[in-house]
């Protein structure tokens, strides 16, 4: 049955798949035939929202013109229109006053769901579950595909060592191949199988390239590497999600190497679209071709709009260039007819495959929209990614779980009743206070005595001028003494501290990482009266934990974790859910280890933490050590797990196909039953260029019960071992490899073998 229920799922999947494909190039051809240049160009403009399109129309203004525009076919797409009666207002000027009906494409930062709200980026990827990743998306998808929406601008798969960079909440982490992987699962569930589905949306890889890299840590600053980061690092999540069907990209507002992005035509022309095949079309980021000029690149609009035609972008968001200028550069000779038509090309062909074409409304459903909107489907998807998304960082003597009963507990911390915070940054669509707080998820649990107490207090802050958020008070520290008093009689303090929702995210750097405001001194005094602390950590980015490291007996590591956070929480902390969350980014001891990976050079003076005491000329710090706190990879269970008895298959690959197989064991050796993230990674010893000390190249996620042990193998071939040259290509090159299976990127458990021949 079993079997058979496999091949009917094989067979749907891949009828939808052959209907995906569909060759639309025709439909594209007849059409763009018919256009005038305005009207192609047209297609290369998106607007955000202007008005509500539900009322009546502007009579004047900025408003007036863009609607006239509308009108007249001279926009492609818009962002931030949603909910089915705004999409389907918009839609309905674009297909029937405009002379040629072309329809809209509707995005929106879909970045962790849409009014439900999953785990932030950052915290799925520690679960290092493809599926469930794949399966959160895909939930994204329906929700806001219910509400008009048919793109969303996700996933954002840069890669960053710069914990300072706010956005390292939006992306999977450090790491390229666990980076390319949870790229390649967030693509394929927003697209689904067939992406004119009504429950799919188009997904858009961004920020074409390196914006991870930003100097410091400071949004938006410039970005300087070299060609073997660029290739190594920066780029492998991007060919996976052209790899895994991304129908869109989205280029950036940073400069790489002199050179904005959004001109970068190396990088769009080159790379995306014409070494990788990339068919479908860029999209700029937020007036970043207006930006050029500020970056002291273009001389002005005009210039923009030629620079970043020239260099590939296909679609100008909210720059309103491309409509004032493109045709004054055609005319100018500064640009050609074939660059506009490939743009709009590209553009028309995602929107024959969404579906626009053959229904133009297809997303437009009022029933669908009130069914699926915070449906128990979607909410229980949230709840299974938060439980996984969580990382345990310590747990001396096994205080976690907690007891269920006869427990007098203190909650402290101005995040623990918060509703907000667990939503993290990106939340456009949801309402406020809508997240199951730590106190209300612990509520469920009736047979321990609660006392809460916030310690420092939340306030409202309006920062932007018009979005109101809610911060943790920096003022204010009264509430300390009242909380140390619940402290004092309690069996057992939970403490739950971090970053607000929007202290992470765009815009949002930090030179400190420590917990902001008066957090840590609240932390320490609490420890003073009563040391027996659960700490639930709430961020959108690894802090520097030191103190709490060595203080505090439990740890949690919880982000932002969405609409559920609360349950997910509380089932953690009862022992319902025994956590198996991994680090998907290193964690400092201190802001000055930063940038800190686990996938760094060896340097010529290499040294481990402790080695070398007294002396001074290696590499190292004076005043810290060079490790992470916590590398990447860690995370811990409420059982126990051993690795022994690593074994090799053979210890030589002899030609390009050969194989060798990899082994280890690992035994249960607590009383729970748990799941293990086993994790290969490889060291070339010796190449053309220096190699990382280590590279994740795979990894298994294994449940075993108490007691039990797996053999667990991975197959090791020449390809896997491929790397960007000094002779600008992938390739692998003979030489001796060692190979280290553990649980998390600080193993040392070893085996060598030799890649001998390539022939
Ligand atoms: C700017 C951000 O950089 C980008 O990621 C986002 O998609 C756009 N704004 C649209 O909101």
């Amino acid at each position: 049955m079993k079997k058979f229920l496999l091949i009917l799922i094989f067979t749907f999947g891949f009828i939808n798949n052959i209907q995906s494909q569909k060759d639309y190039s025709k439909d594209v051809e007849n059409l763009l035939k018919k256009m005038t240049l305005e009207e192609k160009i047209g297609q290369m403009n998106q607007y955000n929202g202007f008005y509500d399109a539900t009322g009546p129309s502007p009579s004047g203004g900025d408003a007036k013109k863009k609607y006239d525009n509308l009108k007249n076919g001279l926009v492609g797409s818009m962002l931030n229109v949603r909910g089915v009666n705004e999409v389907r207002a918009f839609q309905k000027i674009a297909v029937e006053e405009t002379r040629l009906g072309i329809p809209l494409i509707f995005g929106f930062d879909l970045i962790h769901g849409y009014k439900t709200i999953a785990p932030i980026p950052l915290a799925e990827s520690a679960s290092w579950d493809l599926n469930e990743i794949q399966n959160s998306a895909s939930l994204g998808a329906k929700e806001a595909s219910a509400a008009g929406i048919n793109w969303t601008f996700a996933p954002m798969v840069d890669i960053s060592r710069d914990a300072r960079w706010g956005r390292v909440m939006e992306g999977a982490g450090e790491d390229p191949f666990l980076g390319s992987l949870v790229a390649a699962a967030r693509v394929k569930g927003f697209q689904g199988n067939d992406l004119s589905s009504p429950s799919t949306v188009a997904a858009c890889a961004k920020h074409f390239a390196a914006y991870g890299f930003v100097e410091s840590g400071r949004d938006y600053n410039t970005v300087d590497i070299g060609l073997s980061t660029l290739h190594n690092i920066v780029l492998p999540p991007f060919k996976a999600a052209v790899d895994a069907g991304v129908k869109t990209f989205m280029n950036g507002f940073t400069e790489l190497n002199g050179i904005p992005v959004t001109a970068d035509s190396y990088l769009q022309r080159e790379i995306l679209k014409k070494q990788w095949g990339f068919k479908g079309f860029i999209v700029s980021d937020w007036g970043s071709l207006r930006e050029m000029m500020d970056h002291g690149y273009a001389k002005n609009r005009k210039h923009a709009g030629e620079l970043a035609l020239n260099g590939g972008s296909d679609m100008d968001m909210e720059s309103t260039i491309y409509i004032e200028e493109l045709s004054n550069l055609i005319n100018e000779g500064k640009i050609n007819i074939e660059q506009i038509d490939d743009a709009v090309r590209r553009i028309l062909l995602v929107k024959f495959e969404l579906g626009l074409f053959d229904d133009p409304y297809r997303y437009c459903d009022l029933v669908r929209e009130k069914k699926i909107t915070g449906s128990k489907e979607i909410m229980d998807g949230a709840l299974e990614m938060a439980k996984k998304s969580i990382v345990l960082l310590k747990n001396n003597k096994k205080l976690l779980p907690l007891k269920k009963n006869g427990q007098k507990i203190a909650l402290i911390g101005p995040l623990a009743a918060d509703k907000n915070s667990p939503l993290g940054n990106w939340r456009v669509a949801a309402d406020n206070n809508t997240a199951v707080s730590v106190l209300e998820g612990l509520s469920h649990y009736t047979g321990n005595e609660i006392t809460h107490s916030q310690g420092i207090r939340l306030v409202n802050k309006i920062p932007d001028g018009f979005h109101e958020e809610v911060q943790i008070n920096n003022t204010d520290k009264t509430g300390i003494l009242e909380a140390k008093e619940v402290a004092k009689k309690a069996d057992v303090v939970i403490m739950v501290l971090g970053e607000y929702g929007f202290q992470s995210g765009e815009g949002r750097s930090r030179a400190n990482l420590d917990l902001p405001g008066f957090q840590q001194e609240l932390l320490e005094e609490i420890h003073k009266v009563n040391s027996n602390i659960v700490l639930v950590l709430m961020n959108g980015r690894p802090l520097t934990l030191d103190w709490s490291s060595q203080n505090i007996p439990a740890i949690i590591e919880s982000w932002h974790l969405g609409t559920q956070s609360g349950h997910a929480i509380s089932q953690v902390i009862y022992g319902d859910y025994n956590p198996s969350g991994k680090l998907p980014m290193s964690f400092p001891r201190s802001v000055g280890q930063i940038p800190i990976y686990y996938n760094h050079k060896s340097t010529g003076r290499p040294g481990a933490d402790g080695e070398d005491a007294g002396s001074v000329f290696w590499s190292h710090y004076q005043d810290e050590k060079n490790t992470a706190l916590y590398p990447f990879g860690f995370g811990l269970s409420y059982t126990s797990f051993e690795y022994s008895n690593i074994k090799l298959s053979k210890n030589t690959l002899m030609k390009k196909n050969d194989e060798l197989t990899a082994s280890i064991k690992l035994t249960n050796t607590g009383k729970l039953k748990g799941k293990e993230v086993v994790q290969l990674y490889i060291r070339d010893k010796f190449a053309s260029s220096t190699r990382p000390v280590k590279e994740l190249k795979g990894f298994k996620m294994i449940d075993l019960n108490p007691g039990e042990t797996k053999n667990i193998s991975f197959k090791i071939n020449s390809k896997m071992l491929e790397y960007y040259s000094p002779r600008n290509i992938w390739e692998s090159e003979i030489g001796d490899f060692e190979l280290f299976i553990g649980t998390n990127s600080s193993t040392e458990r070893k085996a060598s073998f030799e890649l001998k021949s390539l022939n």
